[in-house]
């Protein structure tokens, strides 16, 4: 099975599939299916906690649109 990286709009990267997530000393950490924090903000990095709803991200197309209204 392919890995899927899904970009969830204003919030995280989710990953299915068959991976392999190592920490900072190549110590594989158990999991199935991971939601990547892309905000920052989480406290449980590298996942998602939900912070991203509470600080207002905003993914890059949004950003952008919000910046200069002409983009699409
Ligand atoms: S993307 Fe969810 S806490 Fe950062």
């Amino acid at each position: 099975m392919a890995i899927n990286i899904k970009i969830r709009d204003n919030g995280p990267y989710v990953v299915e599939g068959e991976f392999t997530l190592t920490d900072a000393q190549g110590n594989p950490v158990e999991v199935k299916k991971a939601a990547l924090c892309r905000c920052g903000g989480s406290t449980m990095k590298p996942f998602c906690d939900g912070t991203h709803s509470k600080i207002g991200f905003k993914g890059a197309n949004e950003a952008v649109q919000e910046a200069d209204p002409t983009t699409t």
